[in-house]
């Protein structure tokens, strides 16, 4: 079976990639494992750093170009993760181009999908910023009504009714996740709003000044990159009863304030890390920021067997153990 990741040189994306690679097997419509043969990594961009292995290969364009989109989803496409997309602030800034990627690029990889002899399953990289709005409670529970407070939130949102419509068509046997922030991305800082939350870890780690954006009582619900690829696969692998007809999934966090984040810094790395921090607050990045949920009550996604980090110290931890040695293949 062939596997297609969108926005396979992404930060998710890559860690998916090796992960299915070190599985070697999905679980596939009948529910037994099925094998993976090949990998396609789909992107705008080539990352340098791309998985190498025989079953891998990358493919670039822009997830937009419809007619490309469908020549890469095709063959034996057993599964798609739909994981491109331009991130929040980005999408705020760039209006236009917001919609041709996440709206348009949705729409491309879902048709491509549609087109296939049998339907695939998609999993859709979905985002807590479906969530907002002035009366948005404290803490977010399953029931809550979306209600973006940004381009990047409906874009997701629409991106989640259209994965739940051709799903209810039987085009595709598709599954949502709402993702909160991960932390900590490796590299370098993105285009999302949340990117500080990240940075304000990782650049002290490597001995470097960072600018804090948002007030130390900022609360965040968070989960680890190495978390996020579990629930992508997990998400993939459930029988389609689990989820029945509502096909979006809110994922359960670990929900902490900056301050916090940055204590745990301290712990781990000392005070000289901690000190290389600046709080900064740019009412920009705020305004989005604080338009998003706080802390979440992810209780359908626990009782579907999907699981948050214990604390920010293994959260940091992890980023220490993935990311901060070289990686392999
Ligand atoms: N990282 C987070 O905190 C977070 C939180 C919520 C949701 N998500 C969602 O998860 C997904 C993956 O996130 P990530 O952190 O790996 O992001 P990322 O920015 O590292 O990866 C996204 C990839 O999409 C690619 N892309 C952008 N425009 C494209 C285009 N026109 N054509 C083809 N590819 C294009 C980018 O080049 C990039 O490699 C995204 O859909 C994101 O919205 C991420």
């Amino acid at each position: 079976m062939q596997i297609v990741i969108t926005g396979g040189a992404g930060m998710l994306g890559k860690k998916l990639a090796r992960e299915i690679l070190k599985r070697g097997a999905l679980t596939g419509a009948g529910g037994t494992p099925v094998p993976v043969d090949r990998i396609v990594l789909f992107d705008n961009i080539e990352a340098p750093d791309i998985p190498r292995d025989p079953r891998v290969s990358f493919i670039a364009g822009e997830i937009f170009d419809a007619a490309l989109v469908r020549r890469v989803i095709a063959g034996d496409t057993g599964s798609v993760f739909h994981l491109a997309a331009m991130v929040s602030a980005g999408a705020e800034r760039d209006f236009d181009l917001g919609y041709r990627v996440n709206l348009d690029g949705t729409r491309a990889v879902l048709e491509a999908a549609r087109a296939l002899a049998r339907p695939p399953c998609v999993v859709f990289a979905s985002s807590l910023a479906v969530y907002g709005g002035a009366d948005m409670p404290e803490t977010i529970e399953d029931g809550q009504a979306p209600m973006p407070q940004t381009s990047y939130g409906a874009h997701k949102t629409m991106g989640e009714l259209m994965v739940s419509d051709y799903t209810r068509k039987g085009f595709i046997d598709g599954r949502s996740l709402r993702l909160p922030t991960i932390v900590v991305r490796p590299g370098k800082p993105n285009l999302a709003a949340s990117t500080f939350a990240s940075s304000i870890i990782r650049e002290p780690l490597a001995g470097r000044e960072v600018v804090c954006p948002v007030r130390p009582d900022s609360v965040m619900p968070l989960l680890s990159p190495r978390r996020a690829t579990a629930a992508f696969l997990h998400a993939h692998d459930l029988p389609a009863a689990a989820w029945g007809w509502n096909r979006s999934l809110m994922l359960p966090s670990h929900d902490i304030s900056v301050g916090e984040m940055a204590e745990a810094l301290r712990r781990l790395a000392g005070e000289d890390a901690y000190r290389l921090i600046a709080w900064r607050p740019d009412p920009a990045i705020e305004k989005i920021v604080n338009g998003w949920p706080r802390r979440l009550d992810a209780r359908r996604a626990c009782a579907m067997g999907f699981t948050a980090d214990s604390s920010m110290d293994e959260i940091v931890a992890i980023y220490i153990e993935d990311d901060m040695k070289p990686v392999e293949g």
